[in-house]
C-alpha cells in the first residue's frame, strides 16, 4: 500500500477503462488525495461472496488482497453471516464501551483457547479503538509504563499504522516525510533479515547469525548510543514491506536475546494471524512466546476490531490508561468467535499451507521463464513475488535491482483480467497474494492462469 511510487499510480489510473464510471468519477472529486487502493484498483464494487467480488458493471474479480488480509474466511461467509444475524435476531445490545457481555465473554474465551498455551496461561486482554492502529499505539503505552522507559526499537521496513505513534516505527519515509516530528527520538531502527536483499550482503544462516549480532552489540555495548529500550516491535512476517518472512531462527534469538535483557518483544500479528501463514500465529513457527501480540484485520470476522494481548508482569497501567469508545462491537466480537473457530475446527493453518504451497508451486515454474520474478517468498497464503529488471546492475548478493514499473504493470494487467492484487515492498517492486484462506486448489490455478498470462503481457508492454 504505503510503497508505490505516486508515478506509478498515475500510470495505472491512466490505463484503466472503468476510469469512465460515475461512482468513480465521484468518488475522485469528492474524496480526500490520500485515498489509496482507488488509484491502483478502481473498482466500484456491488457484491461480493467467497473469493469473488463484482463491480456494479457485472464483472467478477478474484480478490486475492481480501480487505488486506481482513477476510480470513472470504466475503460475507456464512458462518459470519449468521453469526451477525443471530445478535440482531437476539437484539443484543450492538454497541456497550468495554462493559462486558455473553458476546465478549465467548470471544475472549475462543482467541484464548487458540493462543500457544505458554502464552494464554499468564495473558490478559486489552480491547482497544477499532483499529490494528490502535493496538499497537497501546502495546506502546503499555510496555513503556511498565519498564518505565521510552524508546522503542522497530525494523527497517515494518508497518504498524497510521496515527503518529504507530508511523514512528513505520521503515517507509513516504507517509512521514510531511510530518516533521513523531516519536523519533526514542525509536531506533534495525536491519530486518531481509535476506533476498541481505542488510548486511550475506544472506542465509549467516546473515541471521550477524543480524543478531549487530543487534546484541547495539544493546549491550555502553557506548551504543541507544537508551535502554521499553521494547522491540516486529513483524513474524513483514506484509507492506514487502511479505519478507523472519527466519525461525532469527526470531527464536531475538526472543533469547529481548529476554535476557529484560526487553519487552512485541509482536505484530496483525496481517500475519489467524491462519494466514500456515500457522494460527505467525510467530508459532519459531516456537516463541512473546510479551505482547497486537491482533487486528480478521479478529473480527470482517467488521473492525483489534485488541492486544500480553503477558501479566506488564498489566502495570492504571484504570483508564487507554480507553476508547469504539471498543464493544458486539457484531465484531461475534463473527470473530465464528471466524476463530471454523479456523481452528477445519483446521484452515493446513489449508492455508498447502494453497500456499501449490500457489508458490505455480509461481516457481513461471520464474524459469521470467527472470523478472527476482524472488518468491512468503508463508502460507501470505505470498509475495519481488519483481526485479534482470538487464540492471546486480547487487552484493548478485540479485537484480527492483522493479516497480512493471510490478505495477503486472498488477494493472492482472485487474484486466478480473485478479486483484497488491502491490508493497520498496519500489512497489513485490506483487502480493493475499487470498481468503478458504480458497480451492482450483481456484489457486486459477489464479496462476490468470497471472501468468497478465505477466506475459506486462512484460510485451516495457
Ligand atoms: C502488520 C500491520 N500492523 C498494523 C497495521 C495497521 O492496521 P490498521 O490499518 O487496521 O490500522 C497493518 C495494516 O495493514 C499491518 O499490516
Amino acid at each position: 500500500m504505503q510503497a508505490t511510487a505516486e508515478q506509478l499510480i498515475t500510470e495505472t489510473e491512466a490505463l484503466y477503462s472503468f476510469e469512465e464510471n460515475l461512482l468513480l468519477q465521484r468518488q475522485k472529486q469528492q474524496e480526500s488525495n490520500a485515498r489509496s487502493y482507488p488509484r491502483r484498483i478502481p473498482l466500484a464494487l456491488k457484491r461480493a461472496r467467497g473469493i469473488h467480488v463484482e463491480d456494479v458493471e457485472g464483472r467478477t474479480f478474484i480478490d486475492c488482497l481480501a480487505g488486506a488480509g481482513t477476510l480470513a474466511l472470504g466475503h460475507n461467509h456464512p458462518v459470519v453471516v449468521e453469526a451477525i444475524q443471530k445478535v440482531l435476531a437476539d437484539e443484543l445490545p450492538l454497541h456497550t464501551l468495554d462493559l462486558t457481555t455473553p458476546v465478549k465473554d465467548a470471544f475472549v474465551q475462543d482467541l484464548f483457547a487458540v493462543l500457544p498455551t505458554n502464552f494464554a496461561q499468564k495473558a490478559k486482554i486489552q480491547f482497544c479503538g477499532p483499529t490494528g492502529t490502535d493496538a499497537v499505539e497501546a502495546a506502546l503505552k503499555l510496555v513503556r509504563t511498565a519498564t518505565g522507559r521510552s524508546t522503542v526499537l522497530a525494523f527497517q521496513g515494518g508497518y504498524h499504522g497510521m496515527s503518529q505513534g504507530a508511523l514512528s516505527l513505520m521503515g517507509n519515509l513516504g507517509p512521514k516525510k510531511a510530518l516533521g516530528a513523531l516519536l523519533n527520538n526514542n525509536v531506533q531502527f534495525l536491519p530486518f533479515p531481509y535476506d533476498y536483499r541481505c542488510p548486511f550482503g550475506l544472506g542465509g544462516a549467516a546473515g541471521v547469525e550477524v543480524n543478531l549480532r549487530y543487534i546484541e552489540n547495539l544493546l549491550t555495548d555502553p557506548e551504543g548510543g541507544v537508551l535502554p529500550p521499553a521494547a522491540i516491535i516486529v513483524e513474524a512476517v513483514q506484509g507492506e514491506g514487502g511479505v519478507i518472512p523472519a527466519q525461525d531462527a532469527w526470531l527464536r534469538g531475538l526472543r533469547e536475546l529481548t529476554a535476557r535483557l529484560g526487553i519487552a518483544l512485541i509482536i505484530d500479528e496483525i496481517q500475519s494471524g489467524f491462519a494466514r501463514t500456515g500457522k494460527m500465529f505467525a510467530f508459532e513457527h519459531a516456537s516463541i512466546v512473546p510479551d505482547v501480540v497486537v491482533l487486528s484485520k480478521a479478529i473480527g470476522g470482517s467488521l473492525p476490531l483489534s485488541v492486544m494481548v500480553y503477558q501479566d508482569w506488564l498489566d502495570q497501567w492504571q484504570p483508564g490508561a487507554h480507553a476508547g469508545t469504539f471498543r464493544g462491537n458486539q457484531m465484531a466480537m461475534a463473527a470473530g468467535s465464528a471466524v476463530i473457530r471454523y479456523l481452528d475446527r477445519e483446521n484452515i493453518p493446513a489449508h492455508a499451507e498447502a494453497m500456499g504451497q501449490r500457489l508458490r508451486g505455480h509461481l516457481k515454474n513461471l520464474q524459469s521463464d521470467y527472470p523478472q520474478l527476482g524472488d518468491i517468498r512468503g508463508r502460507g497464503l501470505m505470498l509475495g513475488v519481488e519483481v526485479v529488471d534482470p538487464a540492471g546492475n546486480t547487487d552484493h548478493l548478485g540479485h537484480p535491482p527492483a522493479f516497480g514499473k512493471l510490478a505495477s504493470f503486472i498488477q494493472n494487467e492482472c485487474l484486466k483480467r478480473g485478479l486483484i492484487l497488491e502491490l508493497g515492498g520498496r519500489h512497489g517492486c513485490v506483487v502480493r497474494f493475499l487470498p481468503p484462506l478458504i480458497i480451492t486448489a482450483q481456484q489457486v490455478d486459477e489464479v496462476a492462469e490468470r497471472f501468468a498470462s497478465a505477466l506475459k503481457a506486462a512484460v510485451q508492454r516495457l
